[in-house]
This record gives C-alpha cells, structure tokens and sequence, in this order.
C-alpha cells in the first residue's frame, strides 16, 4: 500500500489543509442525494457571501477541474463564435496561459505583457482600452502567483467600465479571493475565478467563477468546448441543483467543510491576518538569512514572495529543495523568465509556528550544504 509523509506546502498549490477538511471526505455520497444537492446550494451561496456580493446580480457556478479549467471556462464563454477579441493584461505565467487558452481556441487575443517585477502599468492599460478597438473580454491576473505582483485590478476595471462599456471584465483572483479584500463592485468584476483549493483552503478538484448573472446569460451559445460551458453549467444548476456531469462529490463537502472553518477564523479578515503574520515572519526571517526577494518594497502582497538563488557557487537548487523535502518541508520553484529564483508561499493550513520551523529548516540545510549564513546574496 502506497503511504506518504505529511508534509507542509509553502508552495502556490496544492496546498495544505486541515485534518478536518480532509475528514469531511470520508463519505459516499450520489449526485442526487439532497443532502449534496444541498451541500452544492451551500457551496454557491457561501461564495457569494465571502464574494460579498448579493444573489440578484452574481452567481457561484463550480466546475469539475483545476483552477484552469474555469478561466478557460471563462473566456470560452464570454467569447462569441464571431467577432470575439480578447484583451490580456499580462506580468506573469498565468496571464501568459490566458493567451494560449485563447489561441488553443482560435480566439483572437490582443496580448499586452509588462515586466514580470512590477505591477501592470495604468497609463498603457489606459492607452490600450481608449482606442478604437472593441473588446469583448478583458483579463487580468489579481495576484500573479508567478512572482507575488499584486496587481491593481480596481484601477484597470475602472478604465474597462468607462472605456469598455460592453467588453466582460475577468479577474483571475485564484491566489488571493477570500484573504485579499476584492470589492467586486467597485472593481467593475463581471468574471471572478478561483479554486477550491488555494486561500479557502479546500481539497482540490473543482474551481468557480463567480459571475455577474445578466452578463453570463447573454453569452448563451458562445461557448465552443461543451464541458466548459458555463451558461449551460449554470442553467443546468439552477434547474436541478446538480452538476451537468459526476461532480467531485468528496471535494465538495471538503469544501463546504473549509467554508465553515473559514467563516468561524474570522472570513477574510482572519485569513487576510495569518497569511500577513507568515510573510512577515518569512519576510524577517529569510532576510536575516540573507536571502534578496525579486520584488521590491513597494509590493504588499502577502501570498506568495520570489527569492533570487544565492549567488554562491555552493548553491544548487534542486539540492536546496531536496534537502528541505526531506524535513517535510516543500517549497517551489521560481517560475519568473529573466531571474534564477524560488518561491515560499504562505497560504493554506499554515500557521506562524510553522513558518518558524521552515525557517529553521532552511537555516539547517544552508549549513549542510555548505553556506554561511548571513549569505552573502
Ligand atoms: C493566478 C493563478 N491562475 C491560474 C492558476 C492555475 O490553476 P491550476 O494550476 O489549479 O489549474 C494558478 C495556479 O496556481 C494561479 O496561481
């Protein structure tokens, strides 16, 4: 029989979650069962309360898959079979994934990419949506898990909304909805997605987006891949409580589990606190090691931070992360174009004390292999 460690994932996902999330799986049940009918009327109405937003203008529309498989949803639907051009605003990898979802589909994309090191910058957003193009979707990324950019999605929907009247505005919040304020109204959000299993803290398995109902409504049709349509995803939900096809049944009371746990910690305002409480303590801590970030001071975000590599000829990464497994601790790879880096990410089941002991951890393996500390980064 297959066994594996517990370990803890300071990663941008999968990620950790409590035992009792994990424990709220261990359950049969069908599709059609009321107590999953209701489980999934839970789900879609909780989100749109962490969403803060009310039931007469959004909907929660879930979907089997990771995260991916509802941005793809997304611009597979917002998209209309003639005529579609999509807007991507891009810093980072998932802005760039957004692109080849478009080109995988033969949707015509404008893609606008900016430095992976800063936030997307407003004048040239400002310039792009005042011409005389009309787009009919605009995306952009929240929190750019690639790098840790946080961009300022509030300043860009306001442009789309005065620019772009018709175009649909998506923010793909998949790091940071439920511990990053998001005021979906003022940020003039039609599309918001995210997945079960990053700062709400459930098992992966399915992602949402949560729509602006009359918007979805009217892209009836659109969509060109019939597993990622999300009107008739919705439709189908509202007429019958269901699923189209085999939900992730196991996933969704895990999930509504992780809903509960998050509403009791305090919502976001509780989630929003440990995360910060863990970069600062990493923050503090890697810098007293001697670790450089990639970004500078001026970002705030607190999902995930961007080491460079130490330049020391005694560094190599694959030993680094390796040495670190073997604690059980699991950090990830850089995933930023032009800088040798790693990432430490603080969400999921993790708590001050456990980044503490990472710390320690990583203070360990430098002298095992070799390095000083302070590094001379
Ligand atoms: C901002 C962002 N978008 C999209 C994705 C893709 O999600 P998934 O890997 O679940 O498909 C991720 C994954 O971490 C992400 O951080």
């Amino acid at each position: 029989m297959a066994s594996y460690k517990e370990k803890k994932l300071f990663t941008p996902g999968p990620l950790c979650c409590s035992r009792s999330v994990k424990e709220a799986m261990l359950h049969d049940v069908g599709s059609r069962d009321v107590n999953f009918v209701n489980c999934v009327r839970y789900i879609r109405k909780t989100l749109l309360e962490v969403a803060q937003v009310s039931a007469e203008e959004f909907t929660a529309v879930p979907l089997q898959g990771s995260g991916t498989y509802s941005v793809e949803a997304v611009i597979n639907t917002t998209s209309p079979r003639q005529g579609a051009k999509v807007l991507i605003l891009s810093n980072g990898a998932y802005g760039r994934r957004m692109n080849s979802i478009c080109s995988w589909a033969g949707i015509e994309a404008i893609f606008q990419e900016f430095p992976e090191d800063k936030k997307i910058d407003l004048s040239a957003v400002e310039s792009l949506v005042k011409g005389s193009v009309q787009y009919t979707t605009i995306c952009v990324v929240h929190s750019e898990t690639s790098s840790g950019v946080v961009n300022p999605i509030r300043e860009i929907g306001q442009l789309v909304r005065q620019f772009q009247p018709n175009a649909a505005y998506v923010v793909d919040a998949m790091s940071s909805f439920g511990a990053v304020p998001i005021d979906m109204k003022t940020c003039h959000i039609d599309y918001l997605v995210s997945s079960a299993n990053k700062c709400l803290e459930g098992v992966p398995g399915f992602a949402y987006a949560i729509c602006r109902t009359q918007h979805l409504l009217s892209c009836k049709g659109n969509c060109r891949v019939y597993s990622l349509d999300l009107v008739d995803q919705y439709l189908n939900l509202e007429a019958t409580g269901q699923f189209r096809f085999t939900p992730p049944t196991h996933t969704m009371l895990a999930f509504q589990r992780a809903l509960e746990e998050y509403q009791k910690s305090g919502g976001l305002e509780g989630r929003a606190g440990r995360y910060r409480t863990n970069r600062r303590i990493l923050k503090e801590g890697m810098k007293d090691l001697g670790f450089k970030e990639l970004l500078d001071d001026s970002h705030e975000g607190y999902i995930i931070t961007s080491y460079f590599f130490p330049k020391h000829p005694k560094f190599c990464f694959s030993t680094f992360y390796s040495k670190l497994s073997e604690l059980d601790q699991v950090i990830y790879p850089g995933k930023v174009t032009k800088a040798d880096c790693f990432r430490i990410g603080n969400i999921g089941y993790l708590f001050p004390e456990d980044m503490e002991h990472l710390l320690k951890c990583v203070r360990q393996v430098l002298g095992d292999m070799g390095l000083q500390v302070p590094l001379d980064a």
